[in-house]
This record gives structure tokens, sequence and C-alpha cells, in this order.
């Protein structure tokens, strides 16, 4: 695996792969990886000749009170776990090569961009299309993958690859869970022992509405309500965000929806944690 730090020669090392037709498989992270990283990481093998990982925390997407420093790194160990994964390239920029001035361009998703978590954490989608619109820039993949946990984010990549023409194919990727339901991500190391042992209350929400609808039940302001009541009564968990809506649209839910996703944000103390499920809404003939 080679580590490359500059787009130069992210352009330079791709480019005769790219003339020979070879088929570039593209895996955005923050780093600190885990095993639902790894997952990326080998769907991304098994479909393309060459496999680009990339690391870097990009500022721009965290909120001003937000976790950008304290956000967890460990290169040495992401390196030998992307090396042990058959990665070819990993691309780990530092900030100034990224952003060597204050952009002044953005890549903003007005409406799917604003609502759920982008009204939480304003600017955030605009973080995260603008660095994927330049990851995609840099390396040209045939394919790039994102986990299905940030589900508005796969959305909101998914709609700018469309709005933009943008020549990539966009893979979601189901969330890798715990063996007690805790969907991984790098912030649970954030959790104190007490707090871990809360999390699966987010799973259990999840499969308390998939049997709540399973059931027949399409009031889904009640069943919200429900979910909210659900997940208190775990006193370290604090939703933040309790939402059912159409899986597609990401607007309201209805009883004529194909599928909806309920999307949670729960926090346990100072980490905020997400969870998701798409549930699909039987047609009744
Ligand atoms: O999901 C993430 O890790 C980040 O939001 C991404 C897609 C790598 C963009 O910085």
């Amino acid at each position: 695996m080679e580590v490359l730090t500059t787009i130069a020669d992210v352009r330079r090392r791709l480019e005769p792969h790219r003339r020979s037709g070879r088929t570039i498989g593209l895996v955005p992270t923050m780093g600190f990886l885990h095993v639902g990283h790894m997952e990326l990481v080998r769907r991304a093998r098994e479909a393309n000749d060459m496999v680009v990982a990339t690391i870097f925390v990009n500022p721009l997407q965290f909120g001003p009170n937000e976790d950008f420093a304290r956000y967890p790194r460990d290169m040495d160990r992401d390196q030998a776990m992307l090396r042990d994964a058959g990665v070819d390239i990993l691309f780990a920029p530092p900030v100034e090569e990224m952003y060597p001035a204050p952009l002044d361009t953005a890549v903003d998703l007005q409406h799917l961009g604003s609502m759920l978590e982008g009204e939480r954490r304003p600017g955030h989608f605009r973080g995260v299309a603008t660095v994927v619109t330049k990851l995609f820039n840099i390396a040209q993949p045939t394919r790039a993958y994102f986990g299905e946990k940030d589900y508005q984010q796969l959305a909101v990549i998914r709609r700018m690859v469309r709005d933009l023409s943008v020549p990539v194919d966009v893979v979601g990727v189901p969330t890798v869970r715990e063996s007690d339901g805790v969907a991984c991500s790098s912030r649970n190391v954030y959790l104190s022992p007490e707090e871990r042992a809360a999390a699966p209350v987010l799973s259990r929400a999840l499969a308390e509405a998939e049997e709540r609808i399973a059931k027949g039940q399409r009031d889904f302001i009640r069943l919200r309500a429900h979910l909210e009541a659900f997940l208190v009564r775990e006193p370290l968990a604090d939703p933040d965000l309790v939402e059912i809506r159409d899986a597609a649209t990401l607007n309201e839910a209805r009883a004529e929806s194909e599928a909806v996703v309920v999307l949670l944000a729960v926090r346990f103390g100072r980490t905020r944690l997400l969870d998701q499920r798409v549930i699909p809404l039987p047609r009744s003939s």
C-alpha cells in the first residue's frame, strides 16, 4: 500500500490505471477505523481493480462546538488495517493540502442538507458534500463506498452526484453492528462503560418501530412519540433526533410511502450516537 499526502501524487499514481480502463473503488473515511469501515473496504476490494482509501478529518463538517480537535486519531493502526485489507493507495492529506486557502466555493444541498441532522448541525452537510466532491475530483473513482448508518449523509451524496452529474457509482453498505446491536462508530470510544452498556437502546428502539409497523401502525406521529418515550426509559439516553421519514425522499413519512426510515440521534453524556433502520411498508392489496 502506498501512502500519499498530496493531490498531485494521487492523480499521477492513478492516471495510468484509469487510462488502461481499470476500475477504482474509493473509500472516504475520517480514520480511527473499525469493522464498519473495513466492510466498506472489503466491498470496494471485491468489485474494483484498484482500491483507494482516504483518511481526512474534515474541519469543514464540524461545528464550532463539535469534536474536531478531540476526534479520535490513530494513523499507525489505521494504516496497518488498510494494508492488511489489500488497499492499494491511502490518501491522507494534511488540512493545508485540501484547503490551502479558505474556500470561496461550497457544495450546498438546500433542502436535503438543511433538514434533520442539517438543522441540528448547520453547515455539516455543506462540509461533507464539499469534501466528498473534492475527493471525487481527486481520485475520479468508478465507485465510492459509504455506510448506511449515516443515512442522511448517504442521501446527500447520492443527490449531489445526481444533481451535478458526477460520474461515480455511489454504493451504500449496510451498518455493521457489535454483538449487542450497537452500530460500529469511531465515536463509540468516547462512551464510559455505563454509557456503552446503555447504548443498545438505539437498536432496541429500531426493533420496536419495526415490530409496530409490521403490526400495521401507520400513525407515524404517535409512533415517534412512542419511540421517544421508549428511549428516555433508559436514564443515560438523551434523544436529540427521533424521526420517521419517507426512505426515498426524507420528507414526512406517509402511509403510502414504499418504505420509511427511522432516524435516531441520541446523546449519552457528550457523545452523540446515530442509528437508522429502513422499514418497507407492505402494500395492503
Ligand atoms: O462519514 C465520514 O466519515 C465522513 O463524513 C466522510 C464521508 C469521510 C467525509 O468527510
